[in-house]
C-alpha cells in the first residue's frame, strides 16, 4: 500500500488541488505528507501520552462562553476552580454554606471527563471577616475543621487533590507568614488541618500549595521543604506540593527541577498548579514542562486560565490562548515539549499567532505602525513583539495558510492580478482567494518558503536588502535566505 492511499485528507487535499498546475499540485504534496505515527495532538492527550495530565483554572461565571468552553474541553483533562471553592464563596457566614458555583464547575468536569484539583481549604486570603475575627483559638480550631470537614464531604469522590493549606509561609522567610490561623492557633494549624482533611476523605490527595518556592536555595523552598519532610518523618498525612509557578518572562529558574526532584524524593508527588509566565515566551513554557517531565513524581501541570483575557495578570499576556482564543507560540512550544503535534508535518500550529522572521534580513514581517486600512504595503522591521508584527496562521483545505495580521485584522495579500516578480505585497480583508494563500514548505534550516497561491512566488526581501522599511515582495522561488522566513 502507497503513503499515498493510506491517507485520505491528503487525497481530498489533491483533488481539491486539481485545477491547479502539476508543479504547484506537487508542491501541495510536499507540504502535507503523513507522519510516520499520530502524535498527541492537544495538551490533555500529550501529557496524558506522558502519565501526566494537563489542567487549567475554570471560573464558573465563563462556562457559558462558547471559545472558552471549546478550549478548556479540547485541551484540558484538570480542572482547579480559580475562585469557587475558596473560603470567602464556600462558607460566607458561619455554618451557611454555598457550594453552588464550584458545583457547576464539578458537573462539566464530570461530563467532560474532567478531573478535579480543589483550591483551597485553609488560606489567610479571600478570607470571610467573621474568620479573620476570631480570637479564641478553640472557636477557631472548629470552625477550620468544620470548614474543612463539611466542603470534602459535599466533593466526596469528585476531587483528585485538594489545596489544603495554601501559601501558608512568608515571602523570603523560612518562617509561616502572619494570618489569623497561624496567630491565634500557632505553628501547628497546617499539621491540624491535613490530619483533618485525612479524615474526611482518605481518597483524596492533600497538598501544600505555594508560590516562590520554585528556586531551590530560596528561604521560603527552604522553610516549606523543612516542613514537608518534618511531616513525612512524623506521619502527618500529605501526599503532594503543589508549586504554583507564577514566573516572570525569564520563566523557571535554572534550579526548578532540583527543587522538584528534591521535594518528590521526601515521598510526594509534585504539581505545577498555578503556571504562568509574563509575555509566555515559548522557551520558559518548554523549559517548564521539561522539568516536570524530568521528575517522575511530576504528576501533572495547570495553567492558570485558559486565554489571556481570563488571566489574573492583565497585561501580562502570560497565558498559550491570547484574547480570541488562538494558539499562541507558547501553545505549540508546550505541546511538542509534551512530545505532541497538531498533525501538520509542516510544524506551522493552525490557528497559533507568530512573529515572521526573515532569515536574511534578521527582521520581522511588519504593517507600518499605526496603518490599518487595506492597501497598506507590508516591510520588515526590527521585532518588537508589537500586534503589527503578530500573524495567525489559519490552515485553508488546499492545505495553505492565511496570514493574518493581529494589528489591522487584515491579511497578508498579493495586489489583485498582480503576480509579476517584484510585486509588493500588503494587507487587505481576507476573502480567501488564492492571491491570499501561502503555501509554506520547511527549509533545510528550520525556516519556511511562502509560496503565493496565485502567483507561485516566493515571498521574499529584495536580495541585499535589509534595513528597517525594505519592501517585501514576491519573486521567483530561489531557495535563498532572503526568501527563508521563520515561524516563532
Ligand atoms: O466576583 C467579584 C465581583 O462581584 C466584584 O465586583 C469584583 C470587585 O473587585 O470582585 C470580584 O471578585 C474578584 C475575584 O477574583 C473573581 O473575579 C476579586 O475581587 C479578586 O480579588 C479575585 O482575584 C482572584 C485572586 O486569586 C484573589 O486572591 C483571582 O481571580 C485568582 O486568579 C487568584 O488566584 C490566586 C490563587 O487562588 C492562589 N495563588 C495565587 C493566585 C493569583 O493571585
Amino acid at each position: 500500500m502507497s503513503w499515498l492511499s493510506k491517507e485520505p485528507r491528503l487525497r481530498r487535499t489533491l483533488v481539491s488541488a486539481a485545477g491547479l498546475t502539476v508543479g504547484t499540485a506537487l508542491a501541495l504534496a510536499g507540504t502535507v505528507a503523513p507522519q510516520a505515527h499520530a502524535a498527541p495532538g492537544t495538551l490533555g492527550a500529550a501529557a496524558a501520552a506522558n502519565g501526566r495530565y494537563f489542567g487549567t483554572a475554570v471560573a464558573a461565571g465563563r462556562l457559558s462562553d462558547a471559545t472558552y468552553s471549546t478550549i478548556l474541553d479540547r485541551e484540558f483533562n484538570m480542572i482547579t476552580p480559580e475562585n469557587e471553592m475558596k473560603w470567602d464563596t464556600t462558607e460566607p457566614s458561619r455554618g451557611n454554606f454555598n457550594f453552588g458555583p464550584a458545583d457547576g464547575i464539578v458537573s462539566h468536569a464530570t461530563a467532560h471527563g474532567q478531573r478535579m484539583r480543589g483550591h483551597t481549604l485553609v488560606w489567610h486570603s479571600q478570607l470571610p471577616g467573621w474568620v479573620n475575627s476570631i480570637r479564641d483559638a478553640n472557636t477557631l480550631r472548629g470552625v477550620m475543621n468544620n470548614h474543612i470537614t463539611s466542603e470534602m464531604n459535599h466533593f466526596k469522590g469528585k476531587i483528585y487533590a485538594w489545596d489544603v493549606v495554601n501559601e501558608a509561609f512568608a515571602d523570603g522567610s523560612t518562617q509561616h507568614r502572619s494570618s489569623v490561623f497561624q496567630n491565634v492557633l500557632g505553628n501547628g494549624f497546617i499539621e491540624e488541618a491535613f490530619r483533618t482533611a485525612r479524615a474526611a476523605d482518605p481518597s483524596a490527595k492533600l497538598c501544600y500549595n505555594d508560590y516562590n518556592i520554585e528556586n531551590w536555595t530560596d528561604a521560603k523552598t527552604q522553610g516549606v521543604y523543612a516542613m514537608v519532610k518534618d511531616f513525612k518523618s512524623r506521619g502527618v498525612p500529605i501526599d503532594c506540593v503543589g508549586l504554583q509557578s507564577h514566573f516572570g518572562a525569564g520563566g523557571p529558574p535554572a534550579s526548578f527541577r532540583t527543587t522538584l526532584s528534591n521535594f518528590a524524593a521526601l515521598g510526594v508527588d509534585v504539581q505545577i498548579t498555578e503556571l504562568d509566565i509574563a509575555q509566555a515566551p515559548p522557551t520558559a513554557y518548554a523549559n517548564t514542562v521539561q522539568a516536570c517531565l524530568n521528575v517522575a513524581r511530576c504528576t501533572g501541570l495547570t495553567a492558570w486560565g485558559i486565554r489571556d483575557t481570563d488571566s489574573w495578570r492583565p497585561g501580562e499576556n502570560p497565558l498559550l490562548f491570547d484574547g480570541n482564543g488562538n494558539k499562541k507560540s507558547a501553545y505549540g512550544a508546550t505541546l511538542s515539549a509534551l512530545g505532541g503535534s497538531t498533525g501538520n508535518p509542516g510544524g506551522i500550529v493552525s490557528g497559533t499567532v507568530y512573529s515572521l522572521g526573515s532569515v536574511a534580513a534578521s527582521r520581522v514581517l511588519d504593517v507600518p505602525g499605526g496603518q490599518t486600512a487595506n492597501g497598506t504595503p507590508v516591510q520588515v522591521w526590527d521585532a518588537n513583539g508589537g500586534a503589527n508584527q503578530q500573524w495567525r496562521a489559519d490552515q485553508n483545505g488546499d492545505g495553505s495558510y492565511t496570514l493574518t495580521n493581529i494589528g489591522s485584522g487584515r491579511v497578508l495579500d498579493e495586489p489583485g492580478d498582480q503576480t509579476g516578480n517584484g510585486t509588493r505585497m500588503q494587507i487587505w480583508d481576507g476573502h480567501s482567494g488564492a492571491n491570499q494563500h501561502w503555501r509554506a514548505s520547511q527549509n533545510g534550516d528550520g525556516s519556511y518558503t511562502l509560496t503565493n497561491v496565485a502567483s507561485g512566488r516566493a515571498l521574499d526581501v529584495p536580495a541585499g536588502q535589509s534595513a528597517n522599511g525594505t519592501p517585501v515582495q514576491v519573486w521567483d522561488s530561489s531557495g535563498a535566505a532572503n526568501q527563508h522566513w521563520n515561524f516563532r
